[in-house]
């Protein structure tokens, strides 16, 4: 199902993930509120306090998509495994959305702006700030790819070639199909019908340019040739 989400806004030349677009909603008008909170605080302005509640409102409507977002390319992206900046995102995420839900229900009734008001917005913006952080560390970090999360790309790479190549291929052994077995064949030398050498660079390039028979796959994005090589690697 979710995948089918992504082969569809692929078709249409969408291959990034989601969320990260998606987060600047909430993560901005937490910011923005915020700012405006602040604002009221200082110069004890009841009207900007009503446009701070109002942001952080609007911010939990759009936290709850985002989250979903979230979700949905951890599992394409990382295969669902559980890494550790996932584990602390998932934790803050959760965090989030209950703090806004107490700052937006609070709010209503606390009748006017009070401290108590003005920590459930930092704490928010903190959540944020946070969220942010431990998602730049996964996409952007020095961490060496967990063992976990190769295993996570080689079952998405599984499900791919279930839907791609396994009606041309076999992968328990090197007997012909349509095409050549492929068991085995990142711990060969050379690709068996092309003879090119094997490596990662050569694959993708099978993929986009094949032999003769097997039908091109420049479609696939960055993402699921990654994932394809990682399942291809295990057999
Ligand atoms: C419609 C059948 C078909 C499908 C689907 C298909 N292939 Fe192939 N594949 C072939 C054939 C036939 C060959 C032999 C070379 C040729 O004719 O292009 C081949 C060759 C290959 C080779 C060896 C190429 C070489 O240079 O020796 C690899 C690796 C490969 N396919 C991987 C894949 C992957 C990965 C997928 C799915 C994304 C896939 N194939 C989908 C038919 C198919």
């Amino acid at each position: 199902m979710i995948e089918s989400i992504y082969q569809l806004l692929a078709k249409i030349g969408y291959t990034h993930p989601l969320h990260p677009p998606a987060t600047h909603l909430p993560a901005g008008l937490i910011i923005g509120g915020f700012l405006f909170a602040l604002v009221a605080w200082i110069f004890n302005r009841k009207n900007v306090a009503q446009s701070a509640r109002h942001c952080f409102i609007l911010a939990l409507i759009m936290a709850i998509p985002t989250v979903l977002l979230g979700l949905m390319d951890w599992q394409q992206r990382f295969g669902g495994a559980y890494l550790f900046e996932i584990k602390v995102k998932l934790v803050l995420a959760g965090v989030l959305l209950f703090l806004l839900l107490v700052a937006v229900v609070y709010s209503a009734f606390a009748g006017g702006f009070t401290k108590t008001v003005m920590t459930l917005y930092a704490l928010c913006l903190l959540t944020v700030i946070g969220l942010g952080y431990f998602g730049g560390e996964l996409v952007y970090g020095t961490r060496e790819p967990a063992a976990e999360e190769t295993k996570g790309l080689a079952a998405t790479g599984e499900q791919l070639f279930k839907q791609n190549c396994s009606a041309c291929h076999l992968t328990d052994s090197t007997a012909t199909k349509v095409g050549p077995g492929l068991k085995g064949i990142f711990t060969q030398s050379k690709f068996p019908v092309s003879g090119r050498p094997v490596s990662d660079d050569n694959f993708r390039q099978i993929l986009k340019t094949p032999v003769s028979k097997m039908p091109p796959f420049g479609h696939l994005s960055e993402e699921q040739v990654n994932a394809l090589l990682n399942y291809l690697k295990t057999l």
